[in-house]
């Protein structure tokens, strides 16, 4: 228990996933590429027709998670994968997924509520904010780890602070290259990263990243997204292991740039990824549903079942990782 104790004594605060630039970021990607009915619907739910409208909320669930309201909400954050890094990268829903649901859960959750027409205008809006924020958390490979609880647990320097990998790769290093986190900076680097997608360095791969994306198996997609991020720990984020990192004088500048070009490879493909998952979600449901008549509302599908109890995986025991984290009160680790 005593690893555990010390996690537990960690200050929980500024709870962020992809800090806030980051998340705002993807939000702006996304509002790039949804369709003009998609960006309508959305402003709809959320009541919001600015040019900030996803970018706004993109942020909501942290705070939600830091409220005694919302505390449940806390491990669908991510995903703590039981894998072994740096030898094996690897995630599997059913060892991986805890009883209560993970990122991968959510996502697959959130996304049948969002298009479901039995909903009430809150829960759908619930829904959205919530769609919005897991597709981005779900890129950041710490948020696919179990390890030291996705990095929170693993002391490091940068900019002369002491802090740990987990903030780092969240906040502090995406921060260190945008300059703040303003909306302003974030819309500013998603301009960027849009160049990147449409005629930069981005543009011969970025089919690839949604290629098989469909929201008619949103589980298998989110698993296959968390499998992504997930690689990134054995490859990127701590290929020597994390004693190596812990024992560098600073990250900076050396792991840094090492890393950089990730944290902006997994940014764009999170906000890609979200703009094409509201088309779809907008036009496989809510699109197909009010152009629909009797007969063939007569027709349609049955919706499932509202609890979404059957994007859980079988209960399981809890692990050691999942104590842990468990013990972390599900919280990151942000302090500088
Ligand atoms: C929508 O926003 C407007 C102004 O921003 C506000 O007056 C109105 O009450 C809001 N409607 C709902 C349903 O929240
Ligand atoms: C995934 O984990 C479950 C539970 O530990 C295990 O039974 C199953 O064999 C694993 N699947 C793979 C492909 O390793
Ligand atoms: C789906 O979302 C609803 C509303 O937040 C929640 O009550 C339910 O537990 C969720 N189900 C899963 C499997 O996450
Ligand atoms: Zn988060």
């Amino acid at each position: 228990m005593a690893s555990y104790a010390l996690l537990g004594l960690a200050t929980l605060q500024g709870v962020n996933a992809w800090g806030v630039l980051g998340h705002a970021t993807i939000a702006y990607i996304a509002q790039n590429y949804v369709t003009p009915q998609t960006a309508s619907w959305a402003q709809g739910i959320l009541n919001d027709t600015s040019s900030s409208y996803l970018a706004s909320i993109a942020s909501f669930a942290d705070q939600f998670r830091s409220t005694a309201a919302g505390a449940w909400s806390a491990p669908l954050h991510f995903v703590d994968a039981e894998d072994n890094p740096p030898t094996t990268c690897n995630v599997n829903f059913t060892r991986d997924c805890g009883a209560t649901g993970c990122v991968i859960s959510a996502i697959a959750n959130y996304t049948q509520r969002v298009g479901d027409g039995r909903l009430t205008a809150d829960d759908i809006n619930q829904a959205l904010k919530f769609v919005v924020h897991f597709v981005g958390d779900v890129t950041q490979p710490l948020h696919d780890e179990a390890f030291e609880a996705g990095g929170n647990g693993i002391p490091v320097h940068f900019m002369g602070f002491n802090d740990n990998l987990h903030s780092d790769w969240d906040t502090f290093m995406p921060e260190e290259l945008i300059g703040g986190d303003s909306l302003a900076d974030a819309q500013s680097w998603a301009n960027t990263l849009i160049a990147e997608i449409d005629t930069g360095s981005f543009a011969s791969e970025a089919a690839t990243w949604i290629a098989y994306d469909t929201i008619y198996d949103a589980l298998t997609t989110a698993t296959r997204w968390a499998s992504d991020g997930n690689a990134l720990v054995c490859t990127v984020v701590m290929p020597q292991g994390a004693a190596a990192l812990t024992a560098m004088p600073d990250l900076f500048p050396g792991y840094y740039d090492a890393v950089i070009g990730t944290i902006e490879l997994q940014i764009a493909k999170g906000g890609y990824r979200l703009g094409n998952w509201l088309n779809m979600i907008f036009e496989k449901t809510v699109a197909r549903r009010s152009l629909t008549d009797e007969a063939e509302i007569a027709d349609r599908v049955p919706e499932s079942e509202l609890d979404g109890h059957k994007f859980l995986p079988e209960p399981r025991a809890m692990s050691k990782a999942k104590m842990a984290r468990a013990a972390l009160g599900y919280g990151c680790n942000h302090q500088h």
